[in-house]
């Protein structure tokens, strides 16, 4: 590194610097989102993590994983102060680890309709990623790393045995649990999970699949595959953008997401599975009514396609219509009405642009390709979503519950005739929020990322009747 370039008036402040440029995907406070967290005491990629191996990270980057590169916005000063920024963060944050904030028990939250406080349900979770129920109240919670367990009467049980074994890497990892809807008479829970592989080269190559199984005394049992890419032919290496939540319609079809994988083209490719939302039977068939089962160069999986990374999926009860939350690039984030056959667009079209500050594309609108209902830029990394119908908070029923993992926050998103007319926070600041459902006691629970938890809203005691 020259003097000069030290000595430069000119640089740029590095906290000013990670805010704009690396806090969308590191987290505000560098604990991680998209990408992993730069406290911990793993270096995912810096190998020993000395200065020269981060300086040297951010300047080439690991676009494969999802890491862009920076040499060309930021001059060797400028790197070498955020790698002494990082550094000053973790080591901070190694001091103070044990004081992370937890929501305190006697805080009341005000909000437009509702007071709540939030409960913690367990901390003993290791990255929640999603929160569903049985029939009979017992809570169903995947951990990235590849557990699922159960809470039942207020304790968490040991992992269920025999799940499926999954990549944990990056944003790889055991995603979504769904209980099917009939659960009560046929007992199906469905699973989706980055399913690991490498090619003879040794790169990582997992891709999305989806399994239903039973629990029986603890273990995964009588297991169905319901869908599997052909590894040869579209699997990606990397590990972003699994996309991976399922929703069930009333019809016995299953729906679910994946992400473009970071292969942003294949989204617009219908000979492609990632990019795309599917449906199938809820067997794993493939329904005769799909709309591209006649085209032979198209999977005929595909329901709709142009997504990024859609890691939100939910049917509105009220009008039976699916809606559908996605990640966009840098800025970009999308709430989208899916209907069938529907282009939305990625990457031809979006609000967002390249990390780096690269436009992606100059256009937002074009013929053919659907509008997102609204979206939010700045990203606030939008993630699981719930349509709220219990009966503690009648002032929120049929509204969008909608979580935010870099802005930490849940929303409520009021929607009448498929528009947004009014959006509220509910809270932030206690960790990323990863996903949220409504409970069978009618309290909205949220699983945060960092500190790891479970939390429950419930009404402030003043206000319950
Ligand atoms: C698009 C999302 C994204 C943005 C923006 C981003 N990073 Fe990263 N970064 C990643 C991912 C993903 C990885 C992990 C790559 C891997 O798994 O090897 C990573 C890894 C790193 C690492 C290595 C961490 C480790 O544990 O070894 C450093 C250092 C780093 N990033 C710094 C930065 C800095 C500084 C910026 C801003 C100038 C930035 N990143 C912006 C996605 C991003």
């Amino acid at each position: 590194m020259s003097i000069t370039q030290t000595a430069c008036a000119q640089n740029r402040d590095a906290p000013d610097l990670f805010a704009q440029f690396c806090a969308n995907c590191h987290g505000p406070d560098l604990g991680g989102g998209s990408a992993p967290s730069m406290l911990d005491d793993v270096w995912t990629y810096g190998g020993t993590g000395t200065d020269e191996e981060l300086a040297h990270q951010i300047a080439k980057g690991n676009l494969e994983k999802g890491m862009p590169a920076w040499e060309s916005v930021f001059n060797e000063a400028e790197i070498r102060a955020l790698v002494v920024f990082i550094r000053e963060r973790r080591a901070g944050y190694q001091r103070n680890r044990e004081t992370l904030p937890a929501p305190p028990a006697d805080l009341v939250l005000h909000t437009q309709q509702h007071d709540f406080v939030i409960e913690t349900v367990t901390d003993e979770v290791d990255t929640p990623w999603s929160i569903n129920w049985l029939p009979d109240g017992t809570m169903l919670i995947t951990e990235k790393s590849g557990s699922l367990r159960l809470l039942r009467d207020g304790e968490l049980l040991p992992p269920v045995m025999d799940t499926p074994w999954v990549d944990g890497a990056g944003q790889a990892g055991l995603l979504e649990v769904a209980p099917h809807p009939d659960y009560a008479t046929n007992g199906w829970i469905y699973l989706s999970f980055s399913d690991p592989a490498t090619t003879p080269a040794g790169a990582n190559v997992s891709f999305t699949k989806i399994v239903r199984g039973r629990i029986t005394d603890g273990t995964w049992t009588d297991e169905e595959v319901i869908y599997a890419a052909d590894i040869a032919h579209y699997r990606q290496p990397g590990s972003v953008h699994y996309g991976n939540r399922i929703a069930f319609d009333d019809t016995g079809h299953i729906f679910f997401s994946i992400g473009d994988r970071g292969a942003q083209q294949h989204a617009q490719d219908l000979g492609r599975p990632n990019g795309k939302i599917h449906r199938l039977h809820d067997d794993g068939r493939i329904p005769n009514d799909n709309p591209f089962v006649a085209d032979p160069t198209a999977l005929p999986s595909i329901w709709s396609y142009g997504h990024r990374n859609p890691q939100g999926l939910d049917f509105d009860p009220a009008t039976g219509e699916l809606w559908s939350t996605e990640h966009g690039p840098r800025g970009g984030d999308e709430l989208n009405l899916i209907t069938r056959s529907t282009n939305y667009g990625w990457p031809l079209i979006t609000y967002g642009m390249n990390y780096n500050g690269t436009p992606i594309t100059a256009r937002t609108a074009a013929a053919g390709m659907a509008q997102p209902v609204i979206h939010w830029t700045p990203s606030i990394a939008v993630c699981g979503i719930d349509f709220y119908e219990g009966d503690l908070f009648p002032g929120w029923r049929g509204n969008l519950l909608v979580t935010a993992l870099a802005q930490q926050h849940l929303r409520r998103v009021v929607i009448v005739d498929n528009q947004v007319v009014e959006q509220e926070i509910l809270f932030q600041d206690f960790g990323r929020c990863r996903d949220v459902a409504s409970g069978p006691d009618g309290a909205i629970y949220v699983a945060l990322n960092r500190p790891d938890r479970i939390v429950r809203l419930v009404p402030a005691p003043t206000a319950q009747p």
